[in-house]
């Protein structure tokens, strides 16, 4: 079933129609519903804090697909972005994959269509392909291996040192491997439309501002960025450095969203959002991960739709390059 097919069926079943009662309390509606229906809430740390809150667990794209592979539950529910609701579709397709609202994609996704892919890696018939999870599950057929920002010194640091390699479609994240080490990847021209602006100039004012700041930024940001941090990882090794720190302000260089843990496990330091080039005050926020609402997932869970759907052949392919990627990484 498509897209529209899918939508359609929301249409009927009041999904996008029907107002939500105000009265109604979402949190424990949800967590009935939840219950009733024998769902789990994966939830990533850049959708909005109540979001997380409800979560049965929250974490990064690593950790999340790893709940999401030995989840007992019926239905998983991914309060994330597309690609991460289609992995777990990938790796349990005997589950129900819900994702709230179906426009929940990513600017590193989107920058890899299929069919252009297809045409950029015939240009290179003796390479390997590594994709960063955040792509389509089309693209994950054409795949050796995915890695996360978590994994993916150690994917790539698999593969002989002379191996030729083609990385997709981050290439920040790229180009930080090859410097980390040494090597010479081909790499695909995406980023992600929220890591790839954050400023150098303005963050180095501000660290000039409050010198006892430390900056930590996730790899999807650019180098020049990535040269002003003291620790650079995914968003759980993000959490965990300013908890084992003894730092007491930081500056963030990822998504807002994770300040919300950071709040809640180290609720006597300061967590000051990085900066943007073009300034306007959201520039920090990932405009996908905030389709996520608790209006929408408690609509969800209560129609079970929007359902994520791949075909057999997708799931078979792709699968290979995600269970590759899991056993590396144990
Ligand atoms: P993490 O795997 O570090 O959570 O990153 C996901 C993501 O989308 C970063 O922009
Ligand atoms: Fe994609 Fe960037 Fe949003 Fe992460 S923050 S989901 S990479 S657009």
């Amino acid at each position: 079933m498509d897209n529209t097919e899918i939508q359609k069926q929301l249409k009927e079943k009041g999904y996008i129609s029907e107002p939500i009662n105000p009265a109604l309390d979402l949190e424990k509606e949800i967590r009935r519903l939840k219950k009733e229906k024998k769902a789990v809430i994966l939830s990533h740390f850049y959708v909005d804090g109540e979001l997380q809150d409800i979560a049965d667990f929250v974490g990064d794209s690593l950790q999340l697909a790893k709940e999401a592979e030995k989840t007992k539950a019926d239905i998983i529910v991914f309060v994330g972005v597309h690609f991460m609701a289609e992995t777990a579709k990938i790796i349990n397709p005997g589950k129900k994959v819900l994702l709230p609202d179906l426009n929940a994609s990513c600017s590193l996704d989107e920058s890899a269509p299929y069919e252009k892919f297809c045409e950029f890696k015939k240009n290179y018939p003796d390479h390997k392909v590594i994709s960063y999870i955040n792509c389509s599950a089309a693209l994950k057929t054409l795949t050796d291996v995915v890695c996360t920002s978590s994994n993916a010194l150690k994917i790539v640091e698999s593969f002989p040192e002379d191996e030729k390699i083609i990385f997709a479609p981050d290439k920040n994240l790229g180009n930080y491997i090859n410097e980390l080490t040494g090597r010479n990847m081909v790499l695909w021209d995406g980023s992600c439309m929220v890591h790839a602006n954050y400023s150098y100039k303005k963050i180095s004012l501000l660290m000039q501002k409050y010198e006892d700041a430390e900056v930590i930024a996730h790899p999807e940001c650019e180098k020049r960025v990535l040269s002003l941090a003291k620790h650079i990882g995914s968003t759980a090794s993000l959490l965990v450095y300013v908890q084992k720190s003894p730092v007491k302000r930081f500056i963030i260089a990822t998504e807002i969203g994770i300040i919300h843990q950071m709040k809640k496990v180290c609720p006597d330091k300061i967590f000051i959002p990085a900066p943007c080039n073009d300034s306007p005050d959201a520039c920090n926020s990932c405009t996908y991960m905030k389709l996520n609402t608790m209006a929408k997932l408690y609509n969800c869970l209560k129609y079970e739709l929007p359902e994520v759907k791949l075909s057999d052949e997708v799931i078979n392919k792709a699968r290979k390059s995600i269970v590759r990627m899991l056993e590396i990484s144990k």
